[in-house]
């Protein structure tokens, strides 16, 4: 390579157990990125030069708006958006609320979801149902065949199957069990039926595949601290495009309206495109330190990361069977995801276990459900799942 040309790209095998890219390394074994993340060096460099800057210049001065407009666009593209399409959020809350709070509902409505959501998919629909006589449906989740816990896509599609449904939102992955929905094929039943889909996208956004057109998604939210690997409180939202005039901002401020730099002139003309959404000054470090993952992951490509987490995830439910716990996470087709959460035989053990982890082996699984849950990323090692299972006693259960 001469001088003049461009340093290669680095692979994915370049961010492997490189503790110089990935701090946290140093520090344990950490499988919580369904929790919230370490940050990645870039992220942290980022903050780092933020600060920096923030001392002494304006926001005139830097090139902070323009490191967010890039933001905006390879974050929509990471979902098959556009740029138009897409707004700055402080969390995924806030987007589903977007949702809840900006749709034209009628008494009598109904919203399907499961019975496992996150709170940030619930309670803004129990707003709803309180305030405006919408009707919340919520399935629940079942075993299946293989011992796994889901809830099966036909019972989800069959309790949608309503006249007066306007709105089935779901997570593409379910945070307790790690399911993953087949979010194409709810997206064309809806789209089918004239059914809006709403999807909070926080398990899976950055390493899985996400085509907002391809899976006929309306709205998405994602909040970037999980597998995107950004700090709390910067997140991005996507309303499609044909339903943003017809969506109301939840939060109104300066800077909803078509002629925001223009204090003084008070025309109340909301924004054409999804910056209608946001109300304010945004979260700028959150959003430096969030370009700065976002362009690693989109770097690497989702096709990947998303292998390299498959493998990981394979062999952590490998490991984990043959030390005698069940696997609660459906493994089979397009299933899985990066969270994996299993059960020893008496879940009373299993805050003992993660204590353990932690103290004594500077491991960090979570728990969530009567469940442990691991949830690895792609620079984790094959060496660090082997320790894991290594440091876990056994489950109780007869050995796979
Ligand atoms: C599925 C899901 N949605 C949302 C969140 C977090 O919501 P927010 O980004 O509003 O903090 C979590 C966090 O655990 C989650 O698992």
């Amino acid at each position: 390579m001469n001088d003049t040309s461009e340093p290669a790209a680095k692979g994915i095998d370049h961010f492997i157990g490189n503790e110089g890219e990935f701090p946290v390394l140093g520090h344990g074994d950490f499988f919580n990125h369904a929790g919230v993340c370490p940050l990645p060096n870039a992220g942290a460099d980022a903050l780092r030069r933020y600060a920096r800057q923030a001392e002494t210049v304006a926001y005139v001065d830097t090139g902070w708006h323009r490191d967010i407009a890039s933001l905006r666009a390879s974050a929509a593209a990471m979902m098959n958006a556009s740029k138009e399409e897409v707004a700055f959020v402080k969390n995924t809350s806030e987007g589903i609320s977007i949702v809840a709070t900006g749709v034209d509902w009628n008494a009598g409505d109904r919203v399907v979801t499961t019975a496992v959501e996150y709170p940030a998919n619930v309670y803004p629909w129990m707003e709803l149902a309180r305030s405006r006589g919408v009707e919340l449906v919520m399935v629940p989740e079942e075993t299946a065949g293989d011992g796994s816990r889901h809830v099966p896509l036909e019972k989800i599609l069959a309790a949608a199957d309503h006249p007066r449904t306007r709105m089935i939102t779901l997570s593409h992955v379910e945070y307790a069990s790690g399911q993953r929905h087949d979010l194409a094929a709810v997206g064309a039943f809806c789209r089918d039926r004239n059914i809006l889909f709403c999807v909070d996208a926080i398990q899976s956004l950055g390493v899985l595949p996400v085509d907002v057109k391809a899976m006929h998604v309306d709205y998405l939210s994602a909040d970037g601290h999980k597998w995107l690997l950004g700090p709390e409180g910067a997140g991005v939202f996507y309303c499609r495009k044909e339903l943003l005039e017809r969506t109301r901002p939840a939060t109104l401020g300066w800077m909803n309206v078509v002629d925001a730099l223009n204090y003084g002139n008070y025309d109340y003309t909301l924004r054409p495109d999804a910056g209608r959404f946001e109300c304010g000054s945004y979260n700028v470090p959150g959003l430096l330190a969030l370009k700065a993952s976002v362009e690693l992951l989109a770097g690497l490509g989702v096709g990947a990361v998303s292998r390299r987490i498959k493998a990981l995830t394979d062999r952590l439910v490998e490991g984990l069977g043959g030390k005698g716990y069940s696997i609660v996470s459906p493994r089979s087709g397009d299933q899985w995801s990066g969270i994996v959460s299993f059960v020893a035989d008496d879940p009373a053990k299993h805050v003992g276990i993660s204590k353990t982890l932690r103290a004594e082996h500077r491991t960090e699984i979570a728990l969530r459900e009567g469940r442990l849950r691991a949830s690895p990323h792609l620079y984790n090692t094959e060496g660090q799942i082997d320790r894991l299972i290594h440091h876990l006693p056994g489950g109780g259960r007869s050995e796979i």
